[in-house]
């Protein structure tokens, strides 16, 4: 196991470039299970996630290489239909495969993904949506099967806007016979991006990013050349790191039309954000003021952003309300960060965080992916230095993240435990 060590009470400045999107590239890599030939994806992240989905891509018959920086997946016969219990233990959105294997082979085998950190995150609607298409399916010693001789088109209603149910389903939806209407569908910009490349692949999707997602199936697609977007939670992770260090950080690649909420409650906090052309450049506030957060799905303030932003209200100069939404445990950082000086009281889906004047740096634990990034940002905050041990949760979703902030000036290490 590995841990970082963060030095802290250095300002941050210079220029960051954000990676590709981890929550694009994923559905986009299982979506060429859809169309055989080669697939060639550019702006691929080198994380853990994106190497569980080389494996489970593998598993299934397809071939994966990395061309530099373009990922190739080559698409045959498939000969397996299974995503192991292994595999999407590790990463849960390997449920992804669900729809592709559905409609390209009309069957599949997917373990159920269990609970997680952050929560039991079911996926009831994703299978309550295929069932409305015409799939069979059968839980089997915690495994979904799932058959259909050939998906049809539906009308389908999520209780909840699901991002991974919305994008399971355009990518089934995409060679079903007939039109498949998606209500209350997530509008998550990595959506947007997910329905442009099935178009790419000659899909019919359209609405994207919008309540109603309206697919109009076709018999074949053919091989995707893509480049996946900017990773937007990075980069808000970067802008709130500008914050919180009282530095000077241009986030290059960073799309202010992915960031609204976001961008809106750093100006409220008092950073100063210049939306220029190609990235964002935020300068951090001499006094952090104390703002109120509600996470609610997109446009509105982003779940993945949570625990980021109670970083900085902690060292806010008053009272913050932060209301976590979407997820029922998403406050595994509230402790670690109380080990750190924070003040921070939680009563259901509800933290009040009283601002404290300084945080002092500790050994703390990383629990889940966001969670590491809030530590990282009290460390950079901290006096004196902070540990961070379980780094594997973070190195899950954010590429080489020590040395893109030991270059704005930051000072982390990592080292083996
Ligand atoms: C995606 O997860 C992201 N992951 C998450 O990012 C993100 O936090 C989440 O969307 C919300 O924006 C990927 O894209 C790989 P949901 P997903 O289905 O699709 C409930 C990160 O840090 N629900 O929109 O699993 C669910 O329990 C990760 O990068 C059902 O009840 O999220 C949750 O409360 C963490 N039944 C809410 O909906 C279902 O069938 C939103 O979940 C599906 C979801």
């Amino acid at each position: 196991m590995e841990k970082i060590i963060i030095h802290g009470g250095r300002r941050l400045r210079g220029e960051v470039r954000v990676s590709g999107a981890k929550n694009a590239a994923l559905p986009l890599l299982f979506a060429t299970l859809l169309a055989p030939g080669v697939h060639r994806v550019d702006n691929v992240p080198r994380l853990r996630d994106i190497a569980t989905v080389e494996k489970l891509l593998s598993t299934l018959g397809a071939g994966v290489s990395w061309r530099d920086d373009l990922f190739e997946v080559e698409v045959g016969e498939l000969r397996e239909v299974e995503a192991p219990y292994d595999l999407v233990r590790t990463m849960r959105a390997s449920v992804l495969v669900l729809g592709p294997l559905l409609a390209r082979l009309g069957q599949a085998r997917v373990s159920l993904p269990g609970g997680c950190a952050i929560g039991a995150r079911p996926i009831n609607l994703h299978l309550k949506g295929l069932e409305a298409m015409g799939a069979r399916i059968t839980l089997d010693h915690g495994y979904v099967e799932a058959r259909a001789k050939r998906l049809h088109g539906a009308r389908i209603y999520f209780d909840i806007p699901t991002v991974g149910g919305t994008e399971n389903l355009m990518m089934a939806a995409s060679l079903a016979k007939g039109t498949t209407v998606l209500e209350n569908a997530a509008c998550e910009p990595e959506i947007v991006d997910l329905a442009e490349a099935l178009n790419k692949m000659g899909a019919r999707v359209e609405g994207a990013g919008t309540e109603t997602v309206t697919i109009e199936g076709v018999d074949e697609l053919r091989p995707l050349r893509h480049t996946v977007m900017a990773d937007r939670i990075e980069a808000g992770t970067f802008m709130v790191a500008a914050a919180i260090t009282r530095g000077d950080i241009r986030v290059e690649g960073a799309d202010p039309a992915h960031l609204g909420a976001v961008i809106s409650k750093l100006r409220e906090a008092g950073a100063e954000v210049i939306e220029e052309q190609g990235g964002v450049r935020v300068r951090g506030p001499r006094r952090v003021l104390p703002v109120d957060i509600k996470t609610i799905p997109h446009p509105g303030f982003p779940t993945d952003m949570q625990a980021q932003f109670m970083a900085l209200m902690s060292l806010g100069s008053g009272t913050s309300i932060i209301n976590e939404n979407v997820f029922e445990n998403r406050f595994m950082h509230v402790c670690e960060l109380q080990r750190m000086g924070a003040d921070i009281s939680i009563e259901g889906h509800m933290a009040t965080v009283k601002g404290v004047r300084g945080l002092l740096g500790a050994p703390v634990m990383a629990t889940d992916l966001r969670a590491s990034a809030c530590l990282i940002l009290a460390g950079l905050a901290a006096e004196n230095t902070t540990e961070i041990s379980r780094v594997y949760h973070l190195d899950r979703g954010y590429e080489r993240i020590e040395e893109k902030f030991n270059s704005l000036g930051a000072a982390i290490e990592r080292v083996r435990e």
